[in-house]
């Protein structure tokens, strides 16, 4: 038996310093991604990871098993674009198989997922999140720099015909481009049964163009719905970073898809509602650097004590301190806010 497995139950969680106790890992499975979105990534020339320095799938299952006896109950894999990675089914089948079992979820761009849906649902993933910012073919072009908008609306429908569900749609909404699409984008998704969330755009694009006066706001993207809908906040979130919001009328309602909990959207407002006192996230980005926060600074080198050969005690202990020392919060409205060098597709969602 490896030393993890033979810790004692209080050393099974990673408690930080400020209570919080960490149960979310979201395992970045490569940098690259089918998609270049503007407010993401540059249209090109963005240096990739060197394939050795990727952690193979040997090496996810390996960490994702002292994880696992650390106390992490949720894995999500990420990107860049998950998909883009060869082998996920395969990766998820074995990562199923662990104990205890892990929920696994993904958050993909839905560009490959028409064609991976069944597969990936056979395999034991559970869920998947969608990232979709309009529903106009010129927009999408212009959004992500690339004309596959049909491609994602059949990834969307092939999750949902899978039973990857509830399916999860994450919109970023910018002033000049989409922001008076959101009334749209929701009736959409309560017509077809996905659950919408937006996101506020955070300092995490790749050429450092975000700014605090550009980013549109959660009290925006809900005074510009409340023209259209009727919304009452849903109490309590725990752990969720989306603020709930339960859509009691609005149009076209006769076509509104039944769904369990009521019909609801969700705002991700990491900037202007920041939710870190409840956050109980890891990141473990590519390749193999362990992240208490998006926003940080600080990284463990979990590959490099993987490869040296490390144990799981080992591990173990690595991860332990770095989560001792996570920060309280982000800090993005504090003055001297530094944006983190890597940018979100490095880091992973
Ligand atoms: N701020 C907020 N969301 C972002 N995403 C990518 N970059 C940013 C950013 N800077 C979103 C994508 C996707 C998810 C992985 O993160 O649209 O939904
Ligand atoms: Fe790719 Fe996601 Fe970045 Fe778009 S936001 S370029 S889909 S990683």
């Amino acid at each position: 038996m490896s030393p993890a497995t033979e810790s004692t139950p209080s050393d099974g969680v990673l408690l930080d310093t400020f209570g919080r106790r960490a149960e979310d890992l979201r395992i970045s499975l490569t940098d690259k991604c089918s998609l270049r979105c503007t407010y993401c990534m540059p249209a090109e020339g963005l240096a990739w990871l060197p394939a050795t320095a990727v952690l193979s799938d040997d090496e996810i299952l390996r960490l994702a098993t002292v994880f696992l006896g650390l106390g992490v109950r949720t894995i999500r894999l990420t990107g860049g674009e998950p998909l883009v990675r060869a082998g996920v089914a395969g990766l998820i089948s074995r990562l199923a198989q662990l104990r205890p079992r892990p929920e696994l979820s993904l958050t993909t761009n839905a560009i490959a997922l028409a064609d991976k849906a069944e597969e990936l649902a056979r395999s034991g993933l559970n869920r998947v999140n969608v990232s979709l910012d309009t529903l106009d073919r010129e927009r999408f072009h212009s959004l992500t720099r690339r004309d596959r908008l049909a491609d994602v609306l059949a990834g969307l429908a092939a999750a949902q015909a899978a039973g990857l569900s509830p399916v999860k749609v994450n919109a970023v909404l910018m002033r000049e481009q989409n922001l008076a699409e959101a009334p749209r984008l929701l009736a959409w998704a309560l017509g077809a049964g996905y659950q919408l969330r937006f996101i506020e755009h955070m300092p995490l694009d790749a050429e450092h163009l975000w700014t605090m006066e550009g980013m549109v706001t959660a009290d925006e993207v809900l005074e510009v719905l409340g023209r259209d809908f009727e919304l009452r906040p849903v109490a309590h979130r725990g752990h969720a970073p989306a603020e709930e919001f339960e859509v009691l009328d609005g149009p076209d309602r006769a076509g509104w898809v039944a769904a369990p909990g009521g019909h609801r959207v969700g705002i991700i407002a990491s900037v202007s509602r920041p939710f870190c006192r409840d956050c109980d996230r890891l990141r473990l980005t590519a390749d193999g650097q362990l992240r208490t926060c998006l926003f940080g600074h600080q990284e463990t080198d979990l590959r490099s004590a993987l490869r040296q050969g490390a144990t799981d005690a080992e591990l173990a202990e690595l991860i332990r301190v770095a989560v001792r020392a996570k920060p309280a919060g982000h800090g993005i409205n504090a003055p001297g806010f530094r944006q983190p060098e890597r940018p979100m597709s490095a880091i992973g969602g």
